[in-house]
């Protein structure tokens, strides 16, 4: 999960009422383990929902609920909270609130707080669907995202009233991705970025089938780092127990077929190209429509391969390919067949993992492939890495002068 983006960074967490606020503490507590200073500001009908005590124990620092609050030296409460932060965050934001930020009130502390703000301003709406999509709250919100208020969701799914629609709140992590989004510096802008991750799975019959150890964390990984890099990321992934990363679009798939075809469908859309999956080379020639049975005679089945396609290769060989970065996973003499490899497939970048006993773990540690030579980053944890590997590829792009 991104951190470095909030390390020492101070937040006003103001949250209003609503059922949503127990998502908070999650927030709070993600918040401050990423190294950010929380100021928690509650109002008046949030207090209701979770109490001033645990978000307190949470944050580590009082928590302000009234504009009357004589701790604050000089009686400013509305103006010297917000002085030192990097952005005022609202979550959850309820109907009345934004409506409140809309029109400019001022009549408790958050409200105040929000009017004399010199900082950023995110909010996180959190609602009934009836209220989302009420003309008065639409209105409201148009006129947010005018002012340069940053709007972070809302999320679409059951809600606590029973009903089903959009309105509910971003859960604790994508409200912490979306942060984190926020604070990261955008050299993708603009970009489109199309991305592989994850195993392939090809079957053998309806019940069984082969793939690898690939868990999808790296490919994950870069599409959150070059989504927080400010780039539009579409990711094709194959079967992985692992959340959507904030902001990206996904494409679920299967077998290795089943991504290229995906892959071929969106390229032509794409700036940058990242082959992270590990796809099997082979898949059975005609899978078994039924379970394989043991027959009487015990006899063993025979499988006969046929080769997939090579997307990383394939999409190398279009005639105006995206910049196209490949991944390798050696068992051995990485050295030795990371140039080799890079070159087979005709690709300018090929980072190669050292080791192949990475697949699953949480941190990696990487070679570069290129024509000019091989670096070596330091090992580090994947999204670390992953961020890191964004900054190398928006380097390398060759119309870039976004960063220097
Ligand atoms: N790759 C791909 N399609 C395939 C096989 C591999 O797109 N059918 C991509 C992977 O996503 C990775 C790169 O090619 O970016 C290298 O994958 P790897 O499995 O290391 O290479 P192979 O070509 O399979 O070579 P080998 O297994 O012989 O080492």
């Amino acid at each position: 999960m991104a951190t470095a983006e909030l390390a020492g960074k101070h937040l006003v967490l103001g949250m209003t009422g609503g059922i949503a606020c127990y998502k908070i503490a999650e927030l709070t507590r993600l918040l401050t383990k990423a190294g950010a200073t929380v100021q928690v500001v509650m109002t008046e009908a949030a207090t209701q929902f979770i109490t001033p005590v645990t978000m307190q124990a949470l944050s580590g620092r009082p928590v302000y609920t009234s504009q009357w609050d004589a701790r604050v030296p000089n009686n400013m409460a509305h103006i010297d909270l917000s002085r030192e932060a990097d952005a005022i965050v609202i979550a959850p934001a309820s109907t009345d609130f934004l409506a409140k930020l809309a029109h400019g009130m001022a009549d408790d502390l958050l409200s105040t707080l929000c009017v004399a703000r010199d900082c950023p301003l995110l909010v996180v709406p959190a609602m009934n669907r009836q209220m989302w999509q009420n003309p008065a709250t639409q209105r409201n919100v148009t006129q947010l995202r005018a002012d340069g208020i940053e709007v972070l969701g809302p999320d679409s799914g059951p809600q606590a009233c029973g009903e089903t629609g959009d309105g509910r709140m971003l859960e604790a992590v994508a409200t912490f991705e979306a942060i984190a989004s926020f604070f990261s510096p955008k050299i993708l802008s603009g970009r489109r970025v199309l991305l592989t991750a994850g195993p392939t799975f090809e079957p053998l019959d309806p019940v069984r089938g082969i793939t690898n150890r690939s868990s999808g964390k790296m490919g994950f990984a870069l599409a959150r780092a070059a989504q927080q890099a400010g780039a539009e990321v579409h990711l094709v992934a194959g079967p992985v127990a692992l959340e959507t990363p904030w902001g990206v679009f996904r494409e679920d798939v299967q077998t290795a077929q089943q991504m290229h075809d995906a892959v071929m469908r969106s390229v032509a859309d794409a700036d940058i190209f990242i082959g992270v999956a590990a796809v099997a080379d082979w898949r059975v020639d005609h899978a078994s429509e039924q379970k394989i049975k043991k027959t009487a005679e015990r006899a063993l089945p025979t499988f006969t391969f046929v080769e997939n396609p090579d997307i990383l290769a394939s999409v190398a060989k279009l005639p105006h390919p995206p910049f196209t970065v490949g991944f390798a996973a050696e068992s051995g003499d990485l050295e030795l067949h990371g140039e080799e490899k890079r070159v087979r497939k005709n690709v300018p970048l090929l980072i190669g993992n050292l080791g192949p006993l990475t697949f699953g773990m949480d941190d990696n540690e990487v070679i570069l492939f290129e024509a000019a030579g091989a670096t070596k980053l330091p090992r580090a944890d994947k999204q670390t890495l992953a961020r890191a590997l964004i900054v190398e590829i928006a380097r390398r792009l060759p119309d870039t002068s976004l960063i220097r």
